[in-house]
């Protein structure tokens, strides 16, 4: 019997102290990829032990790979090289991962052995074929079902040739599953992206010590090379202290700092959407850690204003809009989004989920097929549905600091995919917020 888990976010408080949240998700994954078929031992620090990760980590388990750990976010992987991985028995599981599946499918087409890939209900709803259309023109055999949905059944001992692709959405999970793709095909494979999107993939191949070329928008790396083990840190992800950006931001009397938070420019669009809107967020002692640029991040309460969103900020920024969204409604006037429509395949329809929940807490919140606009207001006190969604399920507790009365916050044990211990955190930083456990 899998346990329901509930929250119930008591109005009111404010945020205050320093705190140090999760490891990056999006890079936590890569690590354990190119570490795994890498020549020789990669150690890696910060790991983040959350379930999508984990999911990650059990795939290559089940394909052969050795890791000790992870314990405390530190981890050793014994890497089995480019041609070392073996033939998982199994199905591959991913859970609720939508990352652990797109670049999989890239990884794993280039692979000697056939292999499965299936999630839960929310990732077996998620569109694939945005991966694997070029990766069938790279010569890859894969099939999902009729709805282009998991379950994904990979055919190995396929001959991969490199291309040249424009992605006709802007996903850093479409670029790195063709770039995984790559390191196995023939020739040059060239991915260009209409607008920036995340760059881990690129760097951390980069500190692996595998050449490859960026030109404007375009990224190219030729096949046939291999990957020398490497030290990882991982910087705390952005995407989980966004949450506590806005709700220091919005919460009266707040003060926060937010310690080693990755501030990579292909992810910092939460804090400038949050600055256009009047927030005072300071970056400070600005680092390089291990390819990845880091800071100390400063939050203190300001007033927010409704603003249109620069929809070049939205790639940026695109895993950030529940909890944005919550931000505006606690602003003076409108906010409009656009160009946003990626949001209804997240791991929820987070426009619809967004807009309903807000709605349900009296804010004027008017979904758009590619955006929404909320008008800001008085958060009131009700329950609202998380749909298994992480980032919903967080948002809406940060919504409590400004609420007039409690939220209850349906289904939520999915935090613990990308937030292990956000209530705890949250808790130890002002905000009042209960799990409650049903059979
Ligand atoms: C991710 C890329 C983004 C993001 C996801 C993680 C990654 O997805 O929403 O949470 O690690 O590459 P898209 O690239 O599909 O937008």
């Amino acid at each position: 019997m899998t346990m329901k888990i509930d929250y119930v976010a008591a109005p009111g408080g404010a945020l205050r102290g320093r705190a140090r949240v999760p490891g990056d998700k999006s890079i936590s994954h890569r690590s354990v990829m190119l570490g795994s078929i890498a020549e020789g031992v990669t150690r890696v620090s910060g790991f983040l032990e959350a379930e999508d990760a984990l999911a990650t980590l059990g795939a290559f388990r089940q394909m052969g790979v050795t890791v000790e750990g992870p314990v405390d976010g530190r981890m050793t992987i014994h890497g089995a090289g480019m041609h070392g991985l073996k033939a998982p028995s199994e199905p591959l599981n991913l859970g609720n991962s939508g990352t652990s599946m797109r670049l999989l499918c890239g990884l794993l087409s280039g692979q000697p052995f056939d292999s499965v890939l299936t999630g839960d209900a929310s990732l077996s709803r998620r569109p694939m074929r945005r991966v694997t259309e070029p990766l069938r023109r790279m010569g890859a055999t894969i099939e999902t079902t009729a709805e282009g949905t998991a379950p994904i059944r990979i055919f190995g001992k396929q001959s991969l040739h490199g291309i040249d692709y424009r992605l006709p959405v802007a996903s850093a999970q479409v670029k790195s599953a063709l770039l995984l793709a790559g390191l196995y095909a023939q020739g040059e494979t060239s991915v260009e992206e209409p607008a920036p999107t995340r760059d881990h993939t690129e760097r951390m191949l980069a500190g692996f010590g595998y050449p490859l070329r960026r030109e404007g928008s375009r990224v190219t790396l030729q096949g046939g090379g291999k990957l020398t083990a490497t030290e990882l840190d991982v910087p705390t992800d952005i995407s989980s202290a966004a949450f506590f950006l806005v709700g220091a931001s919005i919460a009266p009397d707040s003060e926060l700092v937010l310690e080693h938070v990755g501030i990579n420019p292909t992810r910092t669009g939460v804090i400038d959407i949050l600055r256009l809107m009047g927030a005072k967020i300071e970056v400070l002692d600005s680092r390089m850690v291990g390819g990845e640029p880091v800071a100390d991040l400063k939050v203190v309460s300001r007033p927010l204003r409704g603003i249109q969103i620069p929809e070049k900020l939205v790639p940026l920024a695109i895993d950030e809009f529940p909890v944005l969204f919550v931000a505006a409604a606690c602003a003076e006037g409108e906010t409009v989004l656009t160009g946003a429509a990626e949001l209804r395949v997240k791991e929820s329809d987070r426009i619809q989920v967004m807009a309903d929940g807000l709605g349900a807490l009296g804010i004027d919140a008017c979904p758009t097929p590619d955006g929404m606009i909320v008008r800001g207001g008085r958060i009131g006190s009700g329950r609202v549905a998380s749909h298994g969604d992480h980032r919903i399920a967080m948002a809406f507790a940060i919504a409590a600091l400004r609420a007039s009365g409690p939220i209850e916050i349906d289904d939520c044990a999915n935090v613990n995919t990308s937030f292990p211990g956000f209530t705890e955190l949250a808790r130890r930083l002002g905000l009042n917020v209960e799990v409650v456990r049903h059979a």
